[in-house]
């Protein structure tokens, strides 16, 4: 992955510094594609006990880590912080205690060296994961946002202004995996857990509803998925046994992936776009790649997804958008705050 800096005048190295959620993440990024360093420290094994993230523990863990994560993101690059043109780092959304440490750290960094600070919103970052591995592509597409705390559907202009035209109005696509896997004691991250163990069960087995599917407009709803699997199980308790218990969730993954790419492709028909971009954690989930896939072909729509480390949060979505942001001349000031809610 490192590649060495060609023309060190030319080029443009931003420094991406990610702490929204439970991951504390750097990365050295060249010209928006090149990515030096990656580095990310997961705090899976700390929350895993308590089946999903607690904010307070995930900005502590974040305070003992931020420090050694720039440093290594810098000494994998082989890059010295005096060479860094600006520090990107996301303020918003997220969680406010996690957010302020890496903002803090940015800062910190920005004031010292005297470098440009690029504040970022995290679900644009999470599209722009997407143009680190096709650097070339133009605007003018559907972007899906999945992940743990947003399902959210964009129109992006060529211009790459951004439009939603449409959220999750309860539970995100993500959450609704974590709350089923905590249910049925599986771990956490629960999307992933599900995604290995559904490959497993027969998909077609057990049915569940599919919310919002036909409603004439691009919101979603994982709520009442969420409770229509609690219910079943309620009723019959040997859908849990066994390999039972793979068809039970490889029905519900089934029911979350029909949803989320019948909506987005029918939205693209709708505003005839010819391209999706699929980004956020759940974007890693092999079914609803597999599913995205068949309907692009089918519909002659070309669809974008990130390889599976650039899916769920990372550094170097961070410093792509921050270097796209430099470029435009978009640069912040040290008195940039944290928002714990930001819609693009
Ligand atoms: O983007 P992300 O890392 O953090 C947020 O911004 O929320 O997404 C985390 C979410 C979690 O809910 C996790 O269960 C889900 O992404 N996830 C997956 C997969 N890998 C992670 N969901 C479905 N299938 C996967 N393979
Ligand atoms: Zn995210």
């Amino acid at each position: 992955m490192i590649k060495k800096r060609e023309n060190k005048k030319i080029d443009t190295y931003i420094l991406g510094v990610e702490t929204s959620c439970d991951d504390t993440c750097a990365s050295v990024v060249v010209n928006g594609r090149d990515i030096l360093s990656n580095v990310s420290a997961s705090q899976n094994d700390i929350h895993k006990k308590y089946g999903g993230i607690v904010p307070e523990v995930a900005s502590r863990r974040h305070i003992e880590m931020i420090d050694t994560v720039i440093q290594e993101a810098l000494e994998q690059s082989r890059t010295g912080l005096e060479e860094i043109d600006a520090v990107s780092v996301t303020n918003r959304p997220g969680l406010i205690g996690s957010l302020l440490v890496g903002v803090c750290a940015a800062k910190a960094i920005s004031f010292v060296l005297d470098k440009p600070l690029i504040a970022v919103n995290h679900l644009e970052a999470h599209l722009y994961s997407n143009l680190l591995v096709n650097p070339g592509v133009q605007g003018g597409f559907l972007g899906l946002v999945v992940s743990g705390g947003h399902t959210s559907l964009y129109k992006v202009g060529k211009d790459w202004n951004i439009e939603e035209i449409g959220h999750t109005v309860d539970d995100a696509a993500g959450e609704a995996f974590d709350k089923i896997a905590r249910y049925l004691g599986l771990g956490y991250p629960g999307g992933l857990i599900i995604d290995r163990m559904a490959k497993k069960g027969d998909e077609k087995l057990v049915e569940f509803p599919r919310p919002m599917i036909e409603n004439g407009n691009f919101n979603f709803s994982f709520s009442g998925l969420k409770t229509a699997v609690i219910y079943r199980i309620k009723k019959d308790k040997s859908l849990t046994v066994g390999k039972n218990m793979w068809h039970l969730i490889a029905g519900f993954q089934l029911a979350i992936v029909d949803v989320l790419v019948r909506k987005t492709v029918s939205a693209a028909k709708k505003h005839n776009i010819k391209k999706i971009f699929i980004s956020g954690g759940v974007a890693a989930n092999s079914r609803l790649r597999k599913e995205f896939l068949k309907e692009g072909r089918e519909n002659k729509i070309e669809i974008y997804a990130p390889p599976l480390f650039l899916c769920t949060d990372n550094a170097p979505m961070v410093a792509c958008l921050g270097y796209h942001r430099f470029k435009r001349g978009l640069v912040d000031n040290l008195d940039i705050d944290v928002y714990s809610r930001s819609d693009l």
